[in-house]
């Protein structure tokens, strides 16, 4: 496998802050050439204040109800930053501009446009979606399913109080064999991994994380779960940590195949047009 990560410009504090630091867009990182080919994913990073609210025109009827619909101004940043982020890069990918994008999204629960996210236009490209902490992420797979999730650190605060929630007993050992100020940093990469597999599988956390196995050195993942829910975990399933997602956060990719070839890239080249 092979990863090549660009340099991340920011250091994981309030992202409002560090706007005012950041260094003006053509000293940023460009989109390298790198076709999309088979057994290829690529990984779009962007800030969620990046996304700017006169960007809601890209979006469609479904997504901009979606964006009216949230109260809080951080979760509403990372929405469109996420929908426009993913509609460029599939335009990138297709030649489609973002507005002629088709994204279909379907949850088996209900009827909103939520869900995991699905091209329309290019069947052979799978698609996945992450925001936390005001980071974003958006990986592109060409033949594998894929799954991506990024999260905070910051977030886990007390490893201890979760780790029998996210964790199998096998993982919760590993965790708690770590000295307690290095748990919050285990415990969240053993999170991004389990989301970026539940994210691949296409059920998120209809099956519980606990249910899932990622951590345990030399092994493959496992599934400990109900046999009738009929999920099964592909044999070429594949889970690595991602580089780019910059200090503070921490971020995984799983892909259904092995081996692929992964490349991170700044977003901010596609949401500058
Ligand atoms: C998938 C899931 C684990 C992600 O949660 P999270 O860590 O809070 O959020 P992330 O930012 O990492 O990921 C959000 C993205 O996951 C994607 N997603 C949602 N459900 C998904 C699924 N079942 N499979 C794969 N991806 C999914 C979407 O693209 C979403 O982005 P959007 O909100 O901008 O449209 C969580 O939403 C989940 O478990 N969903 C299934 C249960 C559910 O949706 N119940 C509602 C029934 S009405």
């Amino acid at each position: 496998m092979q990863v090549t990560a660009i340099t991340s410009r920011r250091d994981g504090r309030d992202p409002r802050v560090q706007k005012m630091n950041s260094p003006p867009l053509s000293r940023l990182t460009r989109t390298q050439v790198f076709p999309l080919t088979e057994g290829r994913v690529t990984i779009w990073w962007a800030w969620a204040d990046e996304g700017l609210p006169e960007f809601s025109r890209l979006l469609s009827p479904q997504e901009n109800k979606r964006l009216a619909q949230y109260r809080n101004d951080v979760l509403k940043a990372e929405f469109l930053t996420g929908a426009v982020l993913l509609r460029s890069a599939l335009g990138r990918h297709t030649g489609l501009s973002p507005t002629e994008v088709r994204i279909a999204r379907e949850c088996p629960d209900c009827d909103a446009h939520h869900g995991r996210p699905r091209s329309l236009d290019a069947p052979e490209l799978d698609v996945s979606v992450s925001h936390a902490g005001g980071r974003v992420a958006v990986a592109v797979a060409h033949g594998m399913r894929v799954g991506v999730d990024v999260e905070s650190l910051s977030r886990v605060g007390d490893a201890n109080s979760l780790v029998d929630a996210i964790c199998s007993p096998l993982e919760a050992a590993h965790v708690r064999k770590h000295d307690v100020d290095r748990q919050p940093q285990v415990l969240t990469d053993i999170w991004t991994q389990k989301e970026a597999v539940l994210k691949a599988l296409g059920t998120g956390l209809r099956i519980p994380a606990r249910h899932l196995e990622v951590a345990i050195p030399g092994s493959a993942p496992k599934l400990h779960t109900n046999p009738d829910t009929g999920v099964r975990l592909p044999t070429g399933l594949t889970v690595r940590p991602l580089t780019a997602c910059g200090p503070g956060y921490t971020a995984a990719l799983a892909t259904s195949t092995s081996p692929v070839e992964v490349r991170e890239l700044a977003g901010e080249a596609l949401l500058s047009g």
